[in-house]
């Protein structure tokens, strides 16, 4: 495969990633992530605002029979404070994060929306992260102000999809995606790697339906077997196929943005630094409060519990900075919007 060459095909790609060791496949996905987007990493500013769901997804630690976990919900006026500091702090994008919490009806996320809109001048983008929603709900999202909407897809092995998300449909979930893109919305998806049952290739086939579905956003994380659900006791597998899955994606769709994720910073020191080599070009600064973010404990362990936005966000520059890379406070477009 020629270095750099972006109309690779997906068969020469992936014939490279079947046979190219972990270096050199970051390597090749890095040299490209710069050509493409620079040495800057963008920072998205996220805010996990409920941790109600309705859902009972096997693997997640914040499933609706999950009765050890503690709930929360962080309401209007104090998102529009976060969001506020995080503006402050210099801060251009937002995520909205929760579980499917029916207590926040369409409406209720519309006036939030609004307010964010108002709040930081029409000047930063918002994306929302808060599940499968009829087309009607994701067209008044949209009206009221939401840029992006994130909705992974977890796996693309269908069989593997509807024995850990139960009661949920693949085929919705791909079609919740394709409502999005259709609606004008920047659409992020992703999965996990290392769950039970995944195969070599169920991964190839989830970084390929990522090209295929053209996201503007892709994010890929390690599964990590969360306390309290159905599987605690899966094996942990090693975050090399989450630091592979990166660098494919990147080499599959050369503009998109990709996280370096906060699950990968969770197993390993220093995961995020590998994903950013393996051609991650974000990273979620996470503005929960440090009160209520324990609580999301989408699986066990999860980083950076006592820290505050500002903490935060110095510590990600000084991480980058030692890895060669700036943060960078952009809004992070789409490039595939003419930018
Ligand atoms: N390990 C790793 N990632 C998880 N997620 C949910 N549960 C886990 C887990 N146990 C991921 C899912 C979800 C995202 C918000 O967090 O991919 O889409």
């Amino acid at each position: 495969m020629p270095d750099n060459n972006r109309d690779n095909t997906a068969e020469d790609i992936i014939n490279f990633y079947k046979t190219a060791s972990t270096d050199e496949l970051c390597k090749r996905a890095a040299s490209l992530c710069e050509s493409i987007h620079g040495k800057e990493i963008i920072l998205r500013g996220l805010i996990e605002f409920t941790n109600y769901c309705s859902q009972d997804c096997l693997y997640c630690g914040i499933r609706k029979s999950n009765k050890n976990a503690v709930r929360y919900r962080i309401d209007k006026d104090e998102i529009i404070k976060i969001v506020s500091m995080g503006y402050n702090a210099g801060l251009r994008t937002f995520v909205l994060q929760g579980g499917e919490d029916p207590y926040y009806t369409a409406d209720k996320i519309c006036r939030i929306l609004e307010q964010i809109k108002k709040k930081t001048e029409y000047k930063a983008s918002v994306t929302l992260s808060i599940g499968v929603k009829s087309r009607k709900t994701y067209r008044k999202f949209r009206e009221a102000g939401a840029d992006r909407y994130l909705i992974r897809f977890e796996t693309s092995d269908r069989e593997l999809y509807q024995s850990i998300k139960i009661n949920s449909s693949f085929e919705k979930r791909i079609a919740a995606i394709h409502d999005i893109k259709e609606l004008g919305y920047e659409a992020g998806s992703g999965y996990m790697t290392g769950l039970p049952g995944e195969t070599e290739e169920t991964r190839i086939n989830n970084a390929l339906l990522c090209r295929k579905l053209e996201l503007d956003m892709v994010g890929v994380g390690p599964f990590i077997p969360s306390n309290n659900t159905p599987l605690a006791a899966s094996p942990k597998m090693p975050l090399e196929y989450a630091i592979r899955a990166t660098a494919l994606l990147r080499l599959l769709l050369p503009k998109a943005h990709i996280p370096a994720t906060t699950a990968a910073g969770t197993i390993d020191q220093h995961g995020r630094e590998k994903m950013v080599r393996a051609g991650a070009n974000i990273l979620m600064p996470n503005l929960t409060p440090v009160e209520v973010k324990k609580h999301y404990l989408l699986y066990p362990d999860k980083i950076c519990l006592d820290e505050n936005a500002n903490e935060i966000i110095k510590g990600l520059g000084e991480r980058m900075s030692a890895i060669d890379r700036k943060i960078s406070f952009s809004r992070g477009s789409a490039l595939r919007l003419g930018k």
